[in-house]
């Protein structure tokens, strides 16, 4: 088997971490079960470019149980666990091109070789796998049968694509799924983010003041997160409604150009370019940390933030590089201004990424059941399979819920009843 990895002898710990993750992915492995009967995705060549961590190496299993030829590369440079990807190879036969720090040519090297898998069907976190097929390889395009995307920046990438005409394949926008963003996004970023940036610094974040950039669902989980932490939070937001949302949800809200002077810590988490940038450096205290946690390494300006400053201390603490301006004042940025929660953690908690990777692994079930039937767009996940997850989520918690009466379907499906 080929693969290009770090080191095959971390395996064993890395088994000992996916299984340990398993526990708490209950739905996923119900799953896997079921596809280890019924073999779904029989002999279907599979490309999967993800976070290559515990979570998704259960995912990676329960798509080779379902009988996909699957391989695996990063999303990320930085979010691969090396000791995950040793026990992917090694103990569950699956091909990894992924090793934690490559640069960019070995990154971008591992997506060719797993597009050279020529796969059937495709799944990315950030939409890298799809833009490369579709700018160099127009062959494999061809034969691609559906993909699934992962994350918010993904999404916003391929509906460009489809706006332009120039998507190839059908993509399933697993990211804009509720059992997804409503739970992954929010929950899963809001308490790894965190986890991140206390690995990272070792802050105590109770009095700290912290500002968030964007209040979607990784910003509103993250800044929920650290106001339960006694921080004291400031919202930043572009949106206007969702600025209002966090003026009710009781943040203080301002722009970035305000908040700039005053916090302690910052954290990007809107998908956008260029957020924090030369006239907020300006600004920052002495000590300022600065994080993203979005998708891309593009929210904090960094070839500015070098330009600008005279000195940089690189790694004072492990993810940390400190910036010296011209009047000695020091910005601590955090992992390169990648995300915080898996270059400096271990991404978001099982229990939560179960519900987005059993979302994934039934909406490759549906597009290889469905591929005659769907056109080059970008389609949300059906309805059934939400309901499906999330009920099998509330099963696994061992919650029961009401179910409604006779009576109620009636009255809300009538228009002639109920005003008296
Ligand atoms: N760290 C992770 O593990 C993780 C997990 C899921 C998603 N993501 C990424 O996080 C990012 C945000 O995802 P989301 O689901 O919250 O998206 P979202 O679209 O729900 O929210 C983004 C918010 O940022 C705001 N925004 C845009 N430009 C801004 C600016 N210049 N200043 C202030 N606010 C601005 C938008 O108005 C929006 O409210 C995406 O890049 C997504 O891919 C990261």
């Amino acid at each position: 088997m080929n693969y290009d990895i770090l080191n095959i002898n971390l395996a064993e710990e890395g088994r000992r971490r996916i299984e340990w993750a398993d526990h708490d992915m209950q739905v996923l492995r119900l799953i896997r079960e079921r596809f280890d009967k019924e073999k779904p995705l029989a002999g279907k060549r599979m490309s999967a470019c993800l976070h290559i961590t515990a979570e998704t190496a259960n995912l990676a299993r329960t798509l080779k149980a379902g009988g996909a030829d699957l391989v695996l590369c990063a999303s990320n440079p930085l979010s691969t666990q090396d000791d995950v990807t040793a026990a992917l190879v090694k103990e569950y036969g699956i091909p990894v091109f992924a090793i934690k720090g490559e640069d960019n040519e070995t990154y971008y090297k591992h997506i060719h070789t797993a597009i050279q898998h020529r796969p059937q069907v495709t799944m990315d976190d950030g939409a890298d796998l799809v833009s490369n097929i579709h700018f160099d390889y127009p062959d494999i395009a061809k034969s691609v049968l559906g993909s699934m995307e992962e994350t918010t920046t993904g999404v916003i990438r391929l509906r460009a694509m489809e706006r332009d005409g120039a998507l190839k394949f059908p993509v399933i926008a697993v990211n804009d799924a509720l059992t997804k963003n409503l739970f992954d996004n929010r929950y899963g970023t809001g308490q790894s983010t965190v986890d991140g940036i206390i690995r990272a610094t070792d802050i105590l974040l109770a009095g700290k003041i912290v500002v968030v950039a964007g209040y979607g669902w990784c910003g509103r989980g993250f800044a929920s997160r650290c106001k339960g932490m006694g921080a004291n939070v400031i919202v930043c937001e572009i949106n206007p409604i969702r600025a209002s949302e966090a003026a009710m949800d009781g943040f203080m809200v301002m722009k970035m150009s305000e908040a700039a002077s005053i916090g302690d810590l910052f954290c990007t988490l809107t998908g956008n370019i260029n957020v924090i940038r030369a006239e907020h450096f300006e600004q920052m205290k002495d000590g300022a940390i600065i994080a993203n946690s979005g998708h891309f390494n593009v929210e904090i300006d960094i070839p500015t933030l070098k330009k600008m400053s005279k000195d940089v201390h690189k790694e004072v603490r492990r993810f940390v590089d400190q910036y010296i301006m011209p009047d000695g004042r020091r910005i601590n940025l955090l992992a390169e201004g990648r995300l915080i929660n898996l270059s400096a953690a271990e991404g978001h908690p099982a229990s939560v990424m179960d519900m987005s990777f059993a979302t994934q692994a039934l909406t490759t079930e549906y597009v290889i059941k469905n591929a005659d039937s769907l056109q080059p767009k970008v389609y949300n996940v059906p309805a059934d399979i939400e309901d499906v997850v999330s009920r099998l989520k509330l099963e696994a918690m061992g919650i029961t819920i009401d179910q409604l009466t006779q009576e109620q379907i009636k009255y809300l499906t009538s228009w002639d009843l109920g005003t008296v």
